[in-house]
């Protein structure tokens, strides 16, 4: 095993309290800095690991150690910070969705290329053993030749439980920039890159209540489509149905399936690493639970950062930006395809991201 990769955050809002931990356990990762616009909240957020460095945002650019910024401010900042760290010569993964806009990612991804860094890119749930085992069982062919996939997302909003929700009703949120990387990352990695899309979307209200914290009962513009469903089409041939909402109550439909000629399978909620996969066949009464069968095991969020880092020369990282590129491509075309009535063509593409054996997450196998 090689020295730990030095890490430095920017951005310690919410997710940073789910990163942190990881970093702090996987040994191949050592956390050094971290920076946020509000220095009280990285002091705080850094309080239980002693030795950590807060400092402004240029400080940590400019911070020799740090090997790799942890991208984890909202959306609209992910492209300045990303530039800046390519910039100082630092390799760069980024929390979803990579930027605003496809033309932002795509200006990040030739930055990079120009400065011989790498961009990474979460989500990192779908090397779980819930997206992992699917896959596993669609790749020895349990369920024949994949034809179909719908994917399901139904809540009322963040502005719930969020303190600071703004960023989900700005450009960069709504359900799909904001939770479509979890499922359409997870359709990629299932059945492959996507072709054409078509959708529709809109929303219920031009304004949200903030409904925890400090600010809750604040009010919040919307900006953003809270309802869109569509159809992708992947190279494949498969078709997948997409329903992402901030506009429902609640929904007893599963989070994903995937059928094919000879079964379908249940697939579990692509935010979390884990979960029951299911599997019918064609012939055979009611579903049986498919035992774990690939991916990373006790994982959490941070565990895609240390498999990015760990990519062997030569091989696209699992979590690249070229793969998040290609998601945002696809949510982007899905919205343009919303606003104008018509099927846009995806000119964007990747490949399906290298499985996951079953293993520990971090284990040595996966970090040396
Ligand atoms: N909250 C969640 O449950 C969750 C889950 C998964 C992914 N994410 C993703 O993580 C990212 C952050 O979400 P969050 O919920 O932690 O947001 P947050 O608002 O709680 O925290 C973001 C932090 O980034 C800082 N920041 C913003 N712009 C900055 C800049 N230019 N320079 C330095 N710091 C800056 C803010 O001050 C804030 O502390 C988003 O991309 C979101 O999609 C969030």
């Amino acid at each position: 095993m090689g020295e730990p990769v030095n890490v430095g955050v920017v951005g310690c809002g919410a997710i940073s309290a789910q990163y942190l931990p990881t970093i702090d356990r996987l040994p191949r990762l050592r956390l050094v800095a971290v920076a946020d616009l509000d220095l009280d909240r990285a002091r705080e957020a850094v309080r239980p690991y002693p030795g950590v460095d807060v400092m402004t945002v240029p400080e940590l650019m400019a911070d020799p150690r740090v090997d790799v910024v942890l991208n984890l401010t909202v959306p609209a900042a992910h492209a300045e910070i990303a530039l800046q760290a390519m910039a100082a010569g630092k390799d760069v993964y980024c929390e979803k969705p990579l930027a605003v806009t496809a033309a932002d990612a795509e200006r990040m991804l030739r930055a990079a290329g120009a400065a011989g860094v790498r961009v990474g890119c979460a989500p990192d749930t779908v090397l779980g053993t819930g997206t992992q085992t699917a896959r596993k069982a669609i790749d020895d062919g349990l369920i024949g030749r994949p034809v179909a996939a719908t994917a399901t997302m139904m809540t009322p909003g963040h502005e719930r439980w969020h303190p600071n929700p703004d960023f989900y009703y700005l450009p960069g949120g709504g359900p799909l920039m904001d939770m479509g990387p979890y499922y359409i990352t997870s359709l990629v990695t299932l059945l492959g890159p996507v072709t054409s899309v078509v959708g529709a979307a809109g929303r219920t209200r031009a304004k949200r209540t903030i409904g925890s914290g400090p600010r809750r009962g604040e009010e919040i513009p919307v900006a953003v489509d809270t309802h869109v469903t569509g159809v992708l089409v992947h190279a494949s041939g498969a078709m997948s149905t997409l329903v992402m909402s901030f506009d429902g109550a609640a929904t007893t439909a599963p989070n994903m399936e995937v059928h094919g000629e000879e079964g379908s399978l249940v697939v579990p909620d692509p935010n979390h690493f884990d979960g029951p996969v299911r599997l019918s066949r064609v012939g055979e009464d009611g579903w049986r639970a498919l035992p774990a069968s690939a991916g990373y095991v006790e994982a959490a969020r941070g565990v895609g950062l240390a498999d990015f880092l760990s990519t062997p020369d030569g091989e696209e990282p699992r979590t690249s930006g070229t793969v998040a590129f290609h998601v945002l491509d696809v949510m982007e075309s899905l919205l343009s395809s919303a606003g104008s009535g018509a099927a846009v063509t995806v000119t964007s593409t990747c490949a399906r991201p290298r499985p996951v054996a079953l293993g520990p997450a971090g284990g040595a196998d996966h970090l040396s």
